[in-house]
């Protein structure tokens, strides 16, 4: 079941930027996790040392830049997301509109389903934060984190117009996340570890920042299926937009589809990975596979009703033909899997 938040009181003073229950996961950047965060005028303060991170145009800031070897790929794909905010609100303006889109989709409303009630959530990358304000449904508080204040402007704009309390948004770095360690029930990044410096480095990162016994969740483009979107992406500029299954089918608003094409193939940086790269990462992290969305052919996944179930990974020919099948499904569609993990430890 769904619960809708009440509508906003006139007389209640509006939400705060972040959550108690979000605050209390937070940490100074940089520093320990014995250090702590409030709220104060128009900043964040660390109690402890009394450092001050003022927000950055509207939005709670705890962003340091990536060093070294990652830093040109960081500061690319920011400069393109701080342009380009995806996947954007164009006229979902109601929080309402918002939970009856997310309810009709399949993924969604099975990944709700999936968190329960009650859970503190991490979504990295979230973007312009929909399924931030989405899974802060069944009284969860969701921390959406993204690097891109164009894109948190818009996250922070619709959680202000609807009042929504427990979905909070911060600008953070995933390879320097000012997030307490063990912190989590779930923890999501959906689209986004494909487009750092180092994904394998990345998912290790946010791994750190589920409790023992929580939820890791990664969409990923895959390495066979997304060769498809490589061959379109040589023949659009002459053949059009049109040559794209979503927005031939599905995007009928021009602008919203300019966007999903300049992300789709116009996009600074991005890498593929497959089922098996994957389940390595999950073995070098301590975190057990759960589950796969679309399905591994030939497992129970194919039958578990609810995303985190726990089904089994197949053997490495099923996880090929599920691989080698998907460039005829979800090649169309930008080539993402989402695969889904318990850390043990
Ligand atoms: C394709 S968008 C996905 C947005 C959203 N998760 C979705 O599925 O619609 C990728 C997002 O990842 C963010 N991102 C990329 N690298 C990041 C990093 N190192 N730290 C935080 N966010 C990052 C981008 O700014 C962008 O908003």
């Amino acid at each position: 079941m769904i619960m809708a938040d009440v509508a906003p009181d006139p007389g209640r003073p509006s939400a705060p930027m972040l959550s108690d229950r979000i605050l209390a996961c937070l940490k100074a950047p940089g520093g320990g996790d014995e250090t702590g965060l409030e709220h104060i005028d128009g900043a964040l303060r660390c109690p402890e040392t009394g450092a001050v991170y003022p927000f950055v145009e509207g939005i709670p800031s705890l962003y340091t830049g990536t060093e070294g070897d990652g830093r040109d790929v960081t500061d690319r794909v920011k400069s393109f997301y701080e342009e380009h905010p995806f996947p954007s609100y164009e006229g979902l303006e109601d929080f309402g509109e918002l939970v009856a889109k997310g309810s009709r989709n399949p993924f969604s409303a099975n990944l709700l389903k999936a968190i329960g009630y009650n859970k503190v959530v991490l979504e990295c990358g979230c973007g312009t934060g929909q399924l931030t304000h989405f899974l802060q449904l069944n009284n969860n508080h969701v921390l959406g984190i993204d690097l891109s204040l164009g894109s948190l402007k818009l996250a922070v704009e619709h959680k202000v117009r609807n009042d929504l309390v427990r979905s909070g948004f911060a600008q953070m770095n995933i390879f320097d996340l000012a997030v307490k360690d063990n912190a989590f029930d779930v923890v999501i990044a959906h689209g986004v570890l494909h487009h750092t410096f180092d994904a394998r480095r990345a998912f290790g990162h946010i791994v750190r920042k589920i409790k023992p016994g929580g939820v890791v969740m990664v969409g990923l483009y895959n390495r066979y299926a997304r060769v498809a979107t490589r061959i379109r992406s040589h023949l659009i500029g002459v053949l059009g937009p049109k040559i794209d299954y979503v927005v031939r089918t599905r995007i009928h608003d021009p602008r919203k589809a300019e966007i999903w094409i300049k992300h789709q193939y116009h996009n600074p940086h991005e890498t593929w990975h497959s089922l098996d790269e994957v389940l390595g990462w999950f073995g070098d992290n301590g975190v057990e596979y759960l589950n796969c969305s679309p399905p591994i052919l030939g497992t129970g996944g194919e039958d578990a009703p609810v995303l985190f179930d726990e089904t089994d990974p197949g053997t490495a020919y099923q996880r090929v033909i599920t691989q080698l099948s998907w460039i005829g499904t979800i090649a169309r569609e930008g080539a993402l899997f989402d695969i889904v993990g318990r850390k043990t430890g």
